[in-house]
């Protein structure tokens, strides 16, 4: 939803470019560091999206019809297209997670035993913050006990980190340390990061040069792009340490939504930049068009679940505004807690 401001449409233009095909792209090639540098691992390659990231991470982990551990709620699961199957050959194997969190016992009871009639357990995927759960962090013990789990039983590790930064602006624990149990982390230069394109996939020299060659074949070599990853640069430097006052817009549409009876949320729920409440069942759609005339851009997460999110170009002044107006066409609605939603 960002717009790329005045001084990063200054760097892309100033950005300094080679072919990137041939690895002589010098602002790419800056970017890889950086990244790579900021999450603990020996290298990074950019990739056009999140969803590239991720199915790169799936691909250099495993054979056509291994099984892949995932929560049911996750990104690659639900809004990838199918990718999994279609590129990678491998099966998810979906658990079901408390608010998109796993627990080792779960994933202990998950992998196969080696049968030859089974498809192999190859790699377990988690992701953080948890988009469809509402921005939820995933806690570092938590990943720390899956991770060991994992390991026990020679699985690889893929985090889809696409909002990492947020988990880390959220606690004050570094990228590095949440991704530290990882093989391949993919985090998103876009979204609340601000950049208007781009994803790095980080991990070992080896999985990345895997990567890289799979990165080509599926049509995502790229050549003079240092003018994007420019701009994720810019991000990084300059949008990257403003994070938590997205939360703060966040906590406060949260707070300001839980005094209006037509709706059900806890404020408390909200711990990044996403803003999950529930509505009466059937009518996050109508509400949302006629919120929509009114200026307040919100999407659908289900018949009762609607899904805000705080980004950079919404002050907390938009915020105030968003409130007054959902109070002013909501607050004689029906008593959520007297419907059947
Ligand atoms: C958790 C998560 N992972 C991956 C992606 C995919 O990113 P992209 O849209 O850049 O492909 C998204 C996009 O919203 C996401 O929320």
């Amino acid at each position: 939803m960002t717009r790329p401001p005045e001084g990063m449409r200054r760097a892309m233009y100033e950005a300094e470019v080679g072919d990137d095909v041939f690895g002589e792209d010098p602002t790419v090639n800056r970017l890889q560091e950086t990244v790579a540098s900021l999450l603990g691992k020996e290298a990074a390659l950019f990739v056009p999206s999140g969803m590239m990231g991720n199915q790169l991470g799936l691909k250099v982990h495993t054979q056509p019809g291994d099984e892949v551990i995932v929560e049911r709620t996750c990104h690659i699961f639900n809004y990838e297209s199918g990718a999994p199957g279609l590129l990678a050959g491998v099966v998810l194997h979906v658990l079901d997670g408390e608010r998109g969190l796993l627990t080792p016992q779960q994933v202990r009871g998950a992998i196969r035993h080696g049968y030859y009639w089974e498809s192999p357990s190859r790699l377990l995927c988690l992701e953080n913050t948890l988009n469809k759960a509402g921005g939820v962090i995933y806690p570092l013990e938590r990943t720390l006990s899956l991770a060991e789990v994992a390991r026990e039983h020679g699985l690889g590790l893929h985090l889809d980190g696409a909002r990492l930064w947020n988990a880390s602006a959220a606690t004050g624990i570094s990228e590095a340390t949440y991704v530290t149990p990882f093989d391949t982390v993919s985090v998103c230069l876009s979204k609340g990061l601000g950049a208007p394109i781009g994803s790095v996939l980080a991990g070992s020299q080896a999985l990345i040069s895997q990567a890289h060659r799979y990165r080509k074949l599926y049509g995502g070599g790229m050549r003079q792009v240092g003018i994007l990853a420019a701009a994720g640069l810019y991000a990084l430097e300059n949008h990257r340490p403003h994070l938590a006052e997205d939360h703060r817009k966040a906590r406060r549409l949260a707070e300001g939504i839980a005094e209006l009876s037509a709706f059900r949320i806890d404020p408390t729920q909200t711990e990044t930049n996403i803003v999950m409440f529930d509505v009466v069942e059937g009518e996050a759609i109508p509400l949302l068009e006629t919120l929509h005339q009114e200026g307040v851009a919100m999407v659908p997460f289900g018949p009762s679940t609607i899904r805000a999110t705080t980004h950079r170009d919404v002050s907390m002044d938009d915020i105030d505004r968003a409130l007054g107006i959902l109070k002013r066409l909501f607050s004689a609605s029906i008593n959520i807690s007297h419907s059947k939603a």
